[in-house]
């Protein structure tokens, strides 16, 4: 099947730089609900925006890595003909550890979510969304396809 080439740079290069901002929210949404947790302060409007901020830029890269996956030709990519060289590994990257685990920690950043606003007593939100986010966000740094990985080593920064 023919790569539509425009389509795959533009959602390559989204999902390259959403990536920035799903470790950005997600660092951010731990270190305030560890203070408000050791505050012992309430969990407030702004925090609940921050846990639900935090969720739906998760939700957006699932979608975007969704997309990217159907028509990326480092997924399509045909094995045989590339046996012995290292985008073999790229490819299996991608197309079974990196979606696997992407996975696993957006449902996991997105029960958390569930969790958290669920639950009555503001120190119980804060440290749910502490440890579930935690979670999540350790599995998408070893998931994510850094310049030094061995498996498949990728830009920090994608241009247009
Ligand atoms: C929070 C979740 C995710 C993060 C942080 C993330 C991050 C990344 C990064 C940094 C790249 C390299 C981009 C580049 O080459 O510039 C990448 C590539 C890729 N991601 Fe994700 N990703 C996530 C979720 C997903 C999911 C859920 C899927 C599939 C369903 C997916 C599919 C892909 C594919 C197919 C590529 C390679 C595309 C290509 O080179 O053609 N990603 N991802």
């Amino acid at each position: 099947m023919e790569i539509n080439k425009p389509m795959h740079q533009t959602l390559l290069i989204l999902h390259s730089i959403n990536r920035w901002l799903v470790l950005a929210s997600l660092l951010y949404a731990i270190g305030i609900a560890l203070s408000g947790l050791r505050s012992g302060s309430a969990f407030s409007v702004a925090h609940n925006t921050v846990r639900h901020v935090t969720a739906t830029i998760a939700h957006v890269q699932l979608l975007l890595g969704l997309s990217l996956y159907m028509i990326s030709p480092v997924v399509k990519f045909d094995v045989a003909e590339a046996a012995g060289t290292g985008l073999v590994s790229e490819h299996m990257f991608f197309r079974f550890i990196h979606i696997a685990l992407m996975a696993i920690a957006v449902v996991v950043i997105t029960i958390g979510s569930a969790k958290a606003k669920r639950v009555v007593s503001d120190g119980q939100k804060f440290r749910t969304m502490l440890v579930w986010f935690t979670i999540g966000l350790l599995i998408i740094l070893a998931a994510i396809p850094w310049p030094f990985s061995p498996l498949a080593g990728r830009p920090y920064f994608r241009s247009f």
